[in-house]
């Protein structure tokens, strides 16, 4: 059910938190599948509504660094990176703390946490109301396009989600971007909302998880191999053309003709509109009548690191997901 978020529908979901349930609720970047991450129960439903196929570790999100303090063992790198971009888009890995009651299944046995304190007023209010971290990912089947609408997830998950709270659009429309703090130099695990130029910023040369062994890849960030993001139809990157049986997701001010459906992402060329249009322009095109989305050249900085990112992920057929 999609209800209004108010201080009456959010104090209801929070005591359904408590009581194990789960909960959707938006956030800045996508809406989020929610349950109490210190129980392993509630966090085993997140896994069964999504259909993933692994125990893929999930992010906690809290209020902010005093509460990550309790969960993980946070570090002066932590600390500079929470001042400047929490309550945001940046997800960090840190060691497990000592007695953290973080369920195991939400780490995926890993000793490590992913934490965030996400911007959105609606969830902080949430994470405040249940009074504990919220375990949550993106509030989609697995494998599919993340939701950036209530009505997304509606339509993914359907009476899987007992509740979602309703928040509107999400400004940001891609995934935190997930920074290991464990290793030597901070790895980028994920990219999204915090921009690598940002985070470099701050902290100096982070490295990249491309630059990890495969076998380390798969144990660090075991989300980031898979064909995810996918639409039903096949998805064509870079193309400075189209076909007739085409949708085209396009960007910046000039548009190839031709196609079926075209949906711009940003006719300015801005990023930021670009990342907040994603989801819900690749939805739109993944209809019937369309044979292919083709997907105009995105440039690689900035919010461009993410969503080409997850563009090639969309592309990427690895036979898991079903696609016609
Ligand atoms: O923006 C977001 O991050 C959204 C909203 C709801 O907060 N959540 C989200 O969660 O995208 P999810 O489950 O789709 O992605 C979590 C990512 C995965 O790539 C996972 O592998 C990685 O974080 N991750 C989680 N725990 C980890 C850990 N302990 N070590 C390394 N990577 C981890
Ligand atoms: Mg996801």
């Amino acid at each position: 059910m999609i209800v209004e978020p108010t201080a009456a529908t959010i104090a209801e979901a929070a005591a359904m938190l408590r009581d194990g349930k789960l909960v959707a609720f938006p956030t800045e970047t996508v809406y989020g599948l929610g349950a109490d991450a210190t129980n392993e129960r509630a966090v085993a439903s997140i896994f069964e509504a999504k259909g993933r196929p692994s125990f893929n570790p999930l992010i906690s999100h809290v209020l902010g660094a005093d509460e990550a303090k309790r969960f993980v063992q946070w570090n002066a790198t932590a600390d500079t990176l929470a001042g400047r971009f929490w309550p945001g888009p940046l997800t960090l890995v840190l060691p497990r703390a000592p007695n953290s009651p973080i369920a195991l299944l939400c780490t995926a046995g890993l000793d490590t946490v992913a934490i965030r304190a996400p911007s959105h007023p609606i969830a902080q209010a949430l994470i405040r109301a249940a009074g504990r971290p919220i375990a949550a990912p993106s509030a989609n089947r697995s494998g599919t396009v993340s939701p950036t609408r209530a009505e997304h997830v509606a339509e993914s998950l359907g009476e899987r989600v007992p509740l979602i709270l309703d928040g509107g659009p999400c400004l940001v429309g891609v995934e935190s971007t997930v920074l290991d703090l464990t290793t030597p130099v901070p790895t980028l695990l994920r990219p999204g909302g915090a921009t690598r130029e940002a985070i470099e910023a701050v902290i100096g040369p982070i490295a990249l998880s491309d630059a990890l062994p495969s076998g380390d890849q798969a144990r660090k960030s075991p989300g980031q191999l898979d064909s995810h993001y996918a639409p039903a139809r096949p998805v064509r990157l870079n193309a400075t053309s189209v076909g007739p049986d085409e949708g085209l997701l396009a960007f910046g001010p000039s548009v190839p003709a031709g196609a079926m459906l075209t949906s711009n992402l940003s006719p300015s060329g801005d990023l930021a509109e670009a990342a907040a249009n994603l989801f819900a322009q690749m939805r739109a095109l993944d209809r019937p009548g369309i044979g292919r989305i083709a997907v105009a050249p995105i440039p690689e900085t900035g919010l461009g690191l993410a969503i080409n990112d997850r563009l090639r992920r969309a592309a990427a057929d690895d036979g898991k997901t079903g696609r016609r």
